[in-house]
């Protein structure tokens, strides 16, 4: 990348792993939100975050991996379970089932992301897929 010959702004957009980035700090929040009880903030992040895994995230993993069967099939599941529970009353399930998703996804699928995804790849995720 020329760094000179990108519009102001658009070099930190398009750094390669601005994406997986932007995800793992999501998870970040979503911990803190976990931990004040604050179910409507966490909600709504958690329903964004969860939108760019599974529209941008998934799709450009699906090239690497099966998306019927394991890893990532597992990680849409628990999304469903993740998305019901957050509509439901149960928090305590809430947050184990919440916490050992985002420890799954920083351990094993962020680190794949980061090593087989290209650039561009991994900035279309730091944008939400918009680009
Ligand atoms: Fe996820
Ligand atoms: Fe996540």
């Amino acid at each position: 990348m020329q760094p000179s010959l990108q519009p102001p702004g658009t070099a930190v957009a398009l750094s390669p792993r601005v994406g997986i980035e932007k995800l793992t700090k999501e998870h970040v929040e979503a911990r803190a939100l976990l931990a004040s009880g604050d179910r409507e903030a966490l909600a709504s992040l958690l329903r964004k975050h969860i939108r760019v895994e599974e529209d941008v995230l998934i799709p450009l993993l699906a090239g690497h991996l099966p998306t019927n069967t394991g890893p990532l099939a597992v990680l849409v599941r628990e999304h469903r379970t993740i998305l019901g529970l957050l509509a439901g009353q149960d928090t305590s399930r809430l947050g184990d089932m919440l916490l050992a998703h985002m420890a799954k996804e920083e351990e094993l699928v962020y680190p794949f992301a980061a090593a087989r995804l290209t650039a561009e790849d991994l900035a279309r995720l730091g944008d939400g897929g918009r680009s």
